[in-house]
């Protein structure tokens, strides 16, 4: 904690470094596992709210009763206490005998500084528009299409962009918070022999991207996106950045046309939206690139992943705000087959993450 103004309520803290594992609780039996599940959104809503507070950050290595950390997080001790308690239920924190709270490996992921940390993707995956979407769900397996415009009267992007500024710089953070974890993988994992230019489509705030140029001093370097979001790229790409001789900026709508030649077009995470989408923006690669460029498409696949419950969770969300889904492998390699490309290889780029290394005929 930064600062703490003793209270009544305390013992002296002990100066220890602390990072409790939660007891292992024994499996509920199947009606209360029911009863929990249901009240799912509770829990989403308390690590929202830890997120949001920023309660993780204000916990150091003491541990501290929730008075304490009332004062810096500027809430009332008492209901702060039961979002904890609660929290610790899920080995989100955890409670000494004393009653004080300590970190889990957990709740440290929930710090800003943490070097993995997930506080922007807990925030993402919570974000307001979330809560209006998630009732809709229904409607949604009943139809097969998203629920969005209905509900919000345009398209996800659009929304995002255009009424929703501080949740577009969450996505943006979440997605940076990730690219950076998995750029140093899609770096590694990439072979760039032969290769003198090379475009990131969707590319975000170019993480992927400037790690492969970092690795590869000679590349040249497209980044295309939306324009709110190439507007903050990152600043090694940017003007007087290390990085921004060898780079263009593109923004621009990849469903419309991507003008780029290059010859190595990297597609990450972005074919998750609608059919119609995906089909546009492989058919418009394929019309920019010449023959025999190389396209590697990078996607979490929903039937080879350690970790379904996330997984299967964020397919859903694809489904309610851009009528999307992840993919199969199957999937993915019939749009890309369709779209004309020709599919060679598919490899893990991490647990997460494969690659599926295509070309132009
Ligand atoms: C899930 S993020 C992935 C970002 C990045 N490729 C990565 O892996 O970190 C999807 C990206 O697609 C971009 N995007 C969405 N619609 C787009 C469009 N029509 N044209 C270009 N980019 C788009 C979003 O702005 C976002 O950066």
């Amino acid at each position: 904690m930064t600062t703490v103004s003793p209270t009544p309520d305390t013992t002296p803290l002990k100066s220890t470094i602390t990072t409790a594992k939660p007891a292992e609780a024994p499996s509920p039996p199947p009606a209360m596992r029911l009863r929990e599940l249901a009240f799912g959104a509770a829990v989403a809503a308390a690590v929202r709210a830890a997120a949001r507070l920023r309660v993780a950050d204000a916990l150091d290595e003491t541990p501290a009763f929730a008075a304490e950390l009332a004062l810096v997080v500027d809430t009332e001790p008492a209901p702060l206490r039961r979002l904890l308690r609660a929290l610790c239920c899920y080995g989100i924190f955890s409670e000494t005998p004393e009653g004080k709270f300590v970190h889990t490996e957990m709740s440290r992921l929930l710090r800003e500084d943490d070097p993995n940390s997930l506080r922007y993707i807990s925030l993402w995956c919570t974000e307001p528009w979330t809560w209006d979407v998630w009732p809709r769900l229904e409607d949604a397996v009943r139809s097969g299409t998203t629920v969005f415009p209905e509900t919000f009267g345009k398209g996800f992007f659009e929304y995002l962009h255009q009424d929703a500024g501080e949740s577009a710089q969450v996505f943006n953070r979440a997605m940076t918070t990730s690219s950076v974890q998995s750029a140093r993988d899609v770096a590694e994992l990439l072979d760039l022999t032969g290769v003198s230019s090379v475009a990131d489509i969707g590319g975000g705030q170019g993480h992927v991207l400037a790690s492969l140029l970092e690795k590869h001093p000679s590349v040249q370097g497209t980044l295309m996106d939306l324009p709110g979001v190439v507007a903050r790229a990152d600043a090694r790409l940017r003007d007087g950045g290390e990085l921004a001789d060898r780079v263009r900026i593109v923004p621009g709508d990849c469903r419309e046309e991507i003008p780029v030649g290059v010859d190595l077009y990297v597609i990450k995470n972005i074919l998750e939206w609608d059919d119609e989408s995906t089909r546009r923006t492989l058919r418009n690669v394929v019309e920019a690139a010449r023959p025999g460029a190389r396209v590697v498409i990078i996607e979490n696949l929903v039937d080879d992943t350690p970790s379904m419950r996330f997984t299967t969770a964020m397919d859903l969300l694809l489904l309610l705000n851009v009528g999307g889904a992840k993919h199969t492998r199957e999937s993915l390699v019939s749009r890309l087959s369709e779209a004309g490309l020709r599919v060679g290889e598919i490899s893990p780029v991490n647990a997460y993450l494969h690659a599926f290394e295509c070309r132009v005929p």
